[in-house]
């Protein structure tokens, strides 16, 4: 079974192959930051430490999502900030193998 791992935790999580991450850490008791749920808000969003290639591949509405998102953190914190992180919304992205993510 693929795992999700909280960084800076201890807390590992083990999760169905393709179940969406918020969804699958909800019903283990691991309450993420959250909004709509619907893929639109982005307050779900998370960096994805590792295994960026073990997640399903970003949906139409994730994709527009994580544009809005990297336009407002590029204006909030400068053109750097994103270097070397890899976004995901927790209600969208489904899992396909081990990864490790924090929320942002
Ligand atoms: S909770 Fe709104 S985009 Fe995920």
């Amino acid at each position: 079974m693929p795992r999700v791992s909280i960084a800076g935790t201890e807390k590992i999580f083990e999760v169905k192959d393709g179940e969406v991450i918020y969804d699958a850490l909800s019903d283990r008791g691991e309450d993420l930051p959250h909004g709509c749920l619907a893929g639109s808000c982005g307050a779900c969003r998370i960096d994805v430490i590792e295994g960026m290639d073990n997640l399903a591949p970003p949906t139409f509405i994730e994709n527009n999502t994580l544009e809005a998102i990297r336009e407002e953190f590029t204006q909030k914190h400068g053109k750097d900030f994103l270097t070397g992180k890899n976004l995901r919304l927790a209600c969208r992205a489904r899992v396909k193998g081990d990864v490790v993510i924090k929320p942002i």
